[in-house]
């Protein structure tokens, strides 16, 4: 199966979310990921439910939400009352992962861990049986825009393996962080099969073939 793309919203033009929406919905994102940030666990602030909000009104595919949050348990109940379809949270803001993925369970809906390029993957090892999804940071965790880092594909090979040695095929690997054309084919070999896409498919003039070129 191809992979999925998930259109990374802070790469749009936010002034224009509905429009930015239909536009890369059009062009055949698969999901609208959120980023959400809390100018804690990093350095940046985004947006959030008010925002989310509006987006789920406007949206007709799924919902991919990426908490950059400290204790993201204090707001997965809000984030899954409007709509998420999916929650990714930062296993190095969690005390408790467990409990965490058993919250956001509990409304039904799929749980992702995410790690940042310098987590290594013996962390969320204890929890790969437990998740839907896993999200390989492939930046440092923040800002859209930057550069991808390589050393980070050995992680998806080591996580793609555990995961079929576990019998657990069905497990979405997401790449986050400076995914393009050229970046995405390195991504697949490893075993990503959700691409999160921000500046290269939102900056590109022809954005269905951008999105096209992610689906390898
Ligand atoms: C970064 C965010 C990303 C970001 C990706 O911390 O999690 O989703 O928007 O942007 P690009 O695709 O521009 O690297
Ligand atoms: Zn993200």
């Amino acid at each position: 199966m191809e992979s999925l793309v998930s259109a990374s919203l802070l790469g749009c033009d936010l002034a224009d979310l509905k429009g930015e929406i239909k536009s890369i919905e059009n062009a055949g994102a698969d999901w609208l990921h959120c980023d959400v940030m809390d100018g804690m666990f990093v350095n940046n602030i985004s947006f959030g439910t008010p925002v989310i909000k509006c987006i789920k009104k406007a949206a007709s595919v799924p919902l991919d939400t990426h908490l950059m949050i400290d204790d993201p348990i204090r707001y997965v109940d809000d984030y899954a009352s409007i709509g998420s379809d999916n929650i990714t949270f930062h296993l190095e803001a969690a005390a408790d992962p467990q409990a965490v993925i058993d919250r956001i369970h509990s409304h039904g809906i799929s749980a992702g861990i995410s790690i940042k390029p310098a987590t290594p993957v013996s962390e969320i090892k204890p929890y790969l049986d437990k998740i839907e999804l896993v999200l390989v940071m492939t930046v440092d965790p923040g800002f859209g825009g930057q550069k991808f880092i390589p050393d980070t594909l050995e992680k998806i090979s080591e996580i793609r393996y555990l995961l079929d040695s576990m019998g657990r095929e069905n497990v979405y690997i997401q790449v986050d962080g400076g995914v393009n054309d050229k970046t995405v084919k390195f991504c697949r070999e490893a075993g990503a099969n959700v691409m999160v896409s921000g500046s290269y498919v939102f900056g590109a003039e022809d954005r269905d073939a951008a999105v096209k070129s992610l689906k390898i």
